[in-house]
């Protein structure tokens, strides 16, 4: 094939995190070459890039055609199943590149697994990176926050591509070149776990007002896009507000009330939560906001334990709550109460990248992580221009609580999120993120703690007066 021809990339897996990535590639203006095990796939994606404009994008039908069909040093990203799929494309792949060219892996992968494919690249003199990609399907297509570790020269190598691809917001493209090793990885990984504890904490959120507040479907709809045109502004407060506005097409009322209150998880959720309790870092509201999924998973033995202890004389305190409610002071108590306890969760996602970036010489640049997630991924939000400006204050940053400006915020909510916790408490509406937020703070904040009062293995210990 003539120089001219080759492809600028080639883009292996194309279930439709890959099609769409492809596209967008093809879309700013890179030739890309594509490729599948299934011919069906191939087909497919050549279909689209003609419907969505004529995009410069080729299909290939085995490995070797695709990877000679790509420009010299060669970059393929591969965007397949986690874990062994990952390594059965490499070796399928590799078998046809050369020393300088690169694969990247883009996805979700347990990030010791990216150091060991790095060392088995390097050994073949190929480059390797591990690229976290969030966004789902739609960022995918129109621009993903992406999270680049591993060689600093195969970042290089496709920064014009990758600075096109990724979302766009005022300071610049959602991409960065995170780190050496798994760093990519392990940094979409603690922006899962993030996420995780987001959804948490604004499902806490419509349950108090919901339940103890008693609004409706409407109010609550009108409230989350008031709350996004604020402090709270955010992809999830967005397509919260929308899931309130969505009728039941088979029955009367809203379909959020119809949704089976059970939620699985992936991996990333609970890896967050072992490297904290590995790296002694705490990150309760993310655990509990796994805890909680755990619980939701057991729909049947809930229902059944409702049964046990009603009968046993269990009465639902929730009316004796609501009847005196002051509902405006509520909600405006429970958006305050978000955001603190939002804050507290940032803050513990941050110090578990410290710790790791400690332990792995990462050197990684907490400022510019925050700024990357502005835009494209999940947890994209106002107040992460806050948090970059916080890290760009002070790198070395303890905690994102004792920041000047989040800390004067965390004490002027501070009486709000108490009484919406006491509220949920005594109405018997657990609130598991935001009370392990509030005793995140008040643990943190307290220059002593009773700890050296902790019966210890040598018995029972008075601290200093030992
Ligand atoms: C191709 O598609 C199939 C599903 O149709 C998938 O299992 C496989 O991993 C894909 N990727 C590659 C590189 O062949």
């Amino acid at each position: 094939m003539e120089a001219s021809t080759l492809s600028r990339i080639g883009l292996a897996g194309l279930a439709v995190m890959g099609q769409n990535l492809a596209l967008n590639i093809a879309e700013k203006g890179f030739p890309i070459s594509v490729y599948n095990r299934s011919t069906s796939k191939v087909d497919d994606t050549l279909q689209r890039a003609q419907d969505e404009g004529h995009l410069p994008l080729t299909g290939h039908y085995n490995p070797k055609d695709f990877i000679l069909s790509i420009k010299k040093p060669r970059s393929v990203i591969i965007l397949v199943k986690a874990g062994a799929p990952v390594d059965q494309t490499i070796q399928t792949l590799s078998g046809y590149m050369e020393p300088g060219d690169t694969i990247i892996d883009g996805g979700n992968e347990w990030y010791e697994n990216t150091e060991r494919r790095i060392l088995e690249a390097n050994s073949k003199g190929l480059l390797y990176l591990g690229m976290g990609v969030s966004g789902g399907e739609e960022g995918a297509r129109n621009g993903p926050s992406l999270m680049p570790g591993g060689s600093y020269q195969a970042y290089d190598n496709i920064k014009d591509i990758v600075s096109k691809v990724a979302a766009q917001v005022e300071d610049g493209p959602c991409v960065t070149y995170i780190g050496e090793g798994g760093s990519g990885n392990f940094v979409k990984m603690v922006h899962n776990g993030i996420e995780y504890g987001d959804m948490q904490l604004i499902s806490e959120a419509y349950d108090v007002l919901k339940n103890v507040g008693g609004l409706s479907n409407a109010e609550l709809a009108e409230i989350f896009d008031e709350w996004n045109r604020g402090e709270l502004e955010s992809f999830l407060i967005e397509i919260t507000a929308d899931i309130f506005k969505v009728k039941d097409e088979h029955g009367d009322g809203e379909l959020v009330d119809k949704i089976l209150d059970k939620t699985g998880m992936k991996g990333t959720g609970k890896w967050t939560v072992q490297q904290a309790a590995e790296l002694s870092v705490a990150a309760p509201t993310i655990a509990a906001s796994l805890d909680c999924r755990y619980l939701s998973g057991l729909k049947d033995e809930r229902e059944a334990a409702s049964k046990v202890l009603e009968a046993a004389g269990l009465k639902e305190e929730v009316g004796t709550v609501r009847s005196g409610i002051d509902k405006k002071r509520l909600i405006d108590d429970v958006r305050q109460a978000l955001y603190a306890s939002k804050i507290c969760s940032y803050a513990q996602g941050m110090n578990l990248l410290r710790a790791k970036s400690v332990e792995k010489n990462w050197n990684l640049n907490f400022g510019e992580l925050a700024r990357i997630w502005k835009g494209g991924c999940i947890i994209r939000a106002v107040f992460l221009d806050r948090i970059k400006v916080a890290y760009q204050r002070n790198p070395d940053l303890a905690s994102l609580v004792v920041d000047p400006d989040f800390a004067k915020e965390m004490v002027q909510r501070q009486a709000a999120w108490r009484r919406v916790v006491g509220l949920a408490i005594s109405a018997g509406i657990s609130t598991p993120g935001m009370c392990a937020s509030l005793a995140y703070f008040d643990t943190y904040r307290r220059a002593r703690l009773p700890a050296e009062s902790c019966p210890s293995s040598k018995g029972f210990v008075w601290g200093s007066y030992l």
